[in-house]
């Protein structure tokens, strides 16, 4: 393992070279079954033909144009992503670099919204315990993870946290006098795949609406097609002002977006936002193949059958380490007895990748074309290590 990389990644002993499909081959040879897909990033597997193709055609044209202009294929992808999105009420969009980027644009809609509406003060953001949101320091100042939030302050000032779930704390908090947004995870990917029930959402929309706070729900990881909606706020039926995507956007290559409907598409002006690598023809090559694939409902479809699947053969192992399994679509959480941590790393010697999300969470976000007979593979070599630890 190189030694110049900064010791920020606790890493798992392994060099990657290639991949192909749910697999991807080590230095030696070896190969791995991706239950990872790069944490929801590879959503279309490794070197998918159209995925591929799309890149080095647009790399055979220009790489990159700046914003000072347009590109045909940032302009296609844009279009095709709102249309994506206009389900959940979205208008407009700003591409960006990645999450955190994506999630500091969030924040400067709802601050600059309030701002020139209500005047100064009415600037916090409230976010729910457990929430992951970026590394930039104002993305850890929305991140309700205490363990974030150590050596690095002074944070950026009104984020305010709250515990999903409850109802009344959440009408305490959102004060119409002092809060500008409320910024969500449908389902919480990094504090362990942690869903928000309907009831509590449908009264997010409720209050927000009543108060004019907007709504906003960080998708970046739970979106995409990932929890069998396109994005898994449709799952709530509500409509956001305001979504945050990154990740599985472009199938690997980096890329955010923040999409803004109703009285927040158009608070952003000239000037107010930018990003050099925001709307990147690469990306956007890439990002129409992601769209074409996974936007169809048969497509879809399929990614919540295969979840299903997933959950019920762990559920069928009647194993006394399994606590509790959550999730939707091809986003799972399991809760075991034990560490997670000792399951990685056995599973990794054993040729399966798998994540953990929390001490004793193992967490599954394979790509959308895993197959079945894969599924049954990795969990089979789960369930032994599982019953052996
Ligand atoms: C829900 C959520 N929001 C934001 C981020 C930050 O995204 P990025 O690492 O691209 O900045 C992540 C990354 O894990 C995430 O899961």
């Amino acid at each position: 393992m190189s030694d110049v990389f900064m010791n920020t990644y606790h890493r798992l002993p392994v060099t990657f070279t290639k991949g192909e499909g749910s697999w991807l081959f080590d230095v030696q040879g070896k190969k791995y079954l991706d239950f990872t897909a790069g944490i929801a990033v590879n959503c279309l597997g490794h070197a998918y033909p159209p995925l591929v193709n799309a890149i080095a055609e647009q790399a055979g044209k220009f790489n990159h144009v700046c914003n000072y202009y347009q590109s045909d294929v940032s302009a296609a992808f844009a279009e095709k992503l709102v249309a994506a999105c206009a389900p959940a009420g979205m208008k407009k969009v700003f591409l960006a670099n990645s999450g955190a980027e994506a999630n500091e644009g969030a924040c400067k809609i709802a601050r600059k919204y309030s701002l020139r509406k209500y005047g100064p003060g009415r600037h916090r953001i409230v976010t729910l315990k457990g929430s992951f949101h970026g590394r930039t320091i104002t993305t850890l100042s929305a991140t309700g993870q205490d363990k974030f939030h150590k050596d690095f302050g002074p944070f950026t000032e009104g984020f305010l946290f709250i515990e999903g779930g409850g109802i009344a704390t959440l009408d305490r908090t959102l004060d119409k006098f002092s809060v500008a947004g409320l910024l969500i995870e449908a389902i919480q990917g990094e504090s362990g795949i942690i869903p928000q029930t309907r009831e509590y959402i449908a009264e997010a929309a409720r209050l927000c609406a009543e108060r004019d706070i907007l709504l906003m729900f960080d998708e970046i990881q739970c979106g995409i097609g990932r929890t069998g909606s396109f994005l898994a706020l449709e799952y709530y039926k509500v409509k956001a002002d305001i979504v945050t995507l990154a990740k599985g956007l472009c199938g690997g290559v980096p890329a955010g977006a923040v999409l803004a409907g109703g009285k927040a598409a158009d608070v952003l002006e000239s000037g107010d936002h930018g990003s050099t690598f925001g709307g990147n023809p690469l990306a956007a090559a890439a990002g129409l193949v992601v769209l074409d694939t996974v936007d169809r409902p048969e497509f879809l479809k399929e990614i919540g059958r295969k979840g299903e699947k997933m959950r019920a053969l762990i559920k069928g192992w009647n194993s006394p380490k399994v606590r509790e399994i959550r999730g939707r679509g091809l986003m799972i959480g399991v809760d075991i007895t034990g560490e997670a941590w000792p399951v990685l790393e056995a599973a990794l010697e054993k040729g399966l990748l798998i994540l953990s999300a929390g001490a004793n969470t193992l967490r599954f976000l394979p790509p959308y074309f895993i197959s079945d007979s894969e599924i049954e593979q990795g969990l089979e070599i789960l369930r032994g290590i599982i019953e052996a630890v």
